[in-house]
């Protein structure tokens, strides 16, 4: 857009360096603390932990992102590609206070969980993934991201929505999650309703949720072998799901 100055001006041209522009697009970060990282044995006895995902491994995880997002099966391609979107606006910093949690198993990347922190009260729920099925490895991640807000960072709601019948099933009927009004309150993801957790609720009901799911509690004494099992992630050679 052009308008005439309405003064003189001794240059009309301004060059602006881009690292000038950059803290006008990205949000200053919040001082939170970081997952610690937790693990969990699953129905089957294998242990999974849950990690950090580093940035460096955000090509890796957007490469394999690409293939999931092809399967037309169980809501798999919307929330893929939402998915992918989420891990580029990640690593090139265009969302506010981002978590990103993988599921491994020695190495072997089988969940997925994310959101962000819209203030230190609220923290809203992205997705959540399975990358292998039957394991409940999709329930034990959403409850992790959970247990991260209310547990870790102290945040008083969790903000949700779903775009799967699996998603709904898991945790809007699975938690009992009531919603807000709508139109009125809509999720950042399209619009749609926002279900929530209190921290009440979470502590006299929803805390419970993973032992009764998958019959253990997070770890979070983690011995020293699952963790180096688990530095080192890989995708699966293919999409299991
Ligand atoms: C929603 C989601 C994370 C839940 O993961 P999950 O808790 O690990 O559970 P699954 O969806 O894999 O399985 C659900 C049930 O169907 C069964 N199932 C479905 N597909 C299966 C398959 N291909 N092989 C084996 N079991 C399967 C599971 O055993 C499970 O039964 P259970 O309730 O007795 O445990 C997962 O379905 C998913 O990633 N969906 C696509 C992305 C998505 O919708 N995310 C949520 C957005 S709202």
């Amino acid at each position: 857009m052009y308008l005439e100055p309405p003064e003189k001006v001794s240059q009309e041209q301004i060059t602006l360096d881009v690292r000038e522009i950059e803290p006008l697009l990205q949000a200053p970060p919040m001082d939170v603390p970081a997952w610690p990282g937790a693990m969990i044995t699953l129905k089957d006895g294998r242990k999974m932990y849950i990690r950090e995902a580093k940035l460096s491994e955000a090509p890796m995880m957007m490469e394999y992102m690409k293939k999931v997002m092809e399967s037309d099966h169980d809501f798999y391609d919307v929330v893929g590609a939402r998915v992918y979107a989420e891990i580029v606006g990640w690593y090139r910093k265009r969302l506010k206070d981002p978590y990103v949690l993988l599921g491994l198993i020695d190495g072997l990347w089988v969940g997925f969980a994310n959101g962000r922190l819209q203030n230190a009260d609220i923290n809203i729920s992205l997705h959540t993934m399975a990358l292998a099925r039957g394991g409940r490895i999709g329930a034990v991640m959403y409850y992790a991201k959970a247990y991260y807000g209310f547990e870790i960072l102290g945040n008083k709601e969790w903000w949700a929505t779903y775009e799967s019948y699996n998603g709904w099933h898991r945790w809007g009927l699975g938690m009992a999650q009531p919603s807000y009004p709508w139109p009125e309150y809509q999720h950042e993801l399209g619009g749609a309703r926002v279900y929530y957790v209190t921290k009440k609720y979470w502590d006299t009901t929803v805390k419970q949720y993973v032992r009764q799911m998958v019959g253990a509690d997070l770890v979070f004494d983690v011995p020293d072998e699952i963790i180096k099992a688990n530095e080192v992630m890989h995708p699966p050679e293919e999409v299991l799901v």
